[in-house]
């Protein structure tokens, strides 16, 4: 009898030992999830959306037209877009733009009418995965600001999201105007830039209210 009511109490006390593991662990992890499914902090679109007719707007920066583009250096960068639930938002538009490497952006206010060589614009609908890849340059700086991609995100005729994306690291990034006011929370627009056997890759995951 009393060995049974001493297995008992055993039982229930490895029981709670193992819910005070786990439930705290359980916690984390909701924690966690909570935070990766933060939503991506919009930021403004600045002067330089392209306000020319694109012949070319696919995701390959590096060619426009049939003119390649060799300055810079080459970079990926690639992300899912998802929803505050983790589900990727399929049939999403994104589209970026950025400054070649000397910081000239597709648009009249900054490039003339000089011809480029770098496509500066590219858009791509992600699938049901969510995800999308653009083939560009890393960012350089330009007149006072860190390096920057510039992103739109649209779901059919909606708009759901302007930002942009920096480089992870960057020191600049802590001084800049638009990122400063950010917090912490700055690091969601920040991607590690690696280096891989074909240039740069950059993942970006976009969270947007659908
Ligand atoms: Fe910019």
């Amino acid at each position: 009898m009393t060995t049974t009511i001493a297995r008992r109490s055993a039982l229930k006390l490895s029981a709670l030992a193992a819910s005070s593991v786990v439930l705290p662990t359980l916690l984390l992890q909701a924690a966690i999830a909570q935070t990766s499914r933060k939503l991506t902090p919009s930021q403004s679109e600045g002067p330089f959306y392209p306000d020319q007719q694109m012949q070319d707007a696919d995701a390959d920066l590096l060619k426009n037209g049939r003119v390649a583009y060799t300055a810079g250096q080459s970079a990926w960068v690639s992300g899912v877009v998802s929803d505050m639930d983790g589900k990727p938002v399929s049939g999403a538009l994104v589209e970026i733009w950025q400054c070649d490497h000397e910081g000239v952006y597709r648009h009249s206010r900054s490039s003339g009418n000089a011809p480029m060589a770098f496509q500066g614009f590219g858009k791509v609908q992600v699938g049901a995965d969510g995800r999308y890849r653009f083939r560009t340059i890393k960012p350089v700086p330009y007149t006072g600001r860190p390096p920057h991609i510039h992103m739109k995100i649209k779901l059919g005729s909606r708009e759901l999201l302007t930002t942009q994306m920096y480089v992870a690291g960057d020191a600049s990034n802590a001084r800049d105007f638009l990122t400063r006011s950010l917090g912490a929370d700055r690091s969601l627009l920040e991607a590690a830039f690696t280096r891989g056997s074909d240039g740069w890759q950059a993942e970006f995951g976009i969270v947007v209210k659908t």
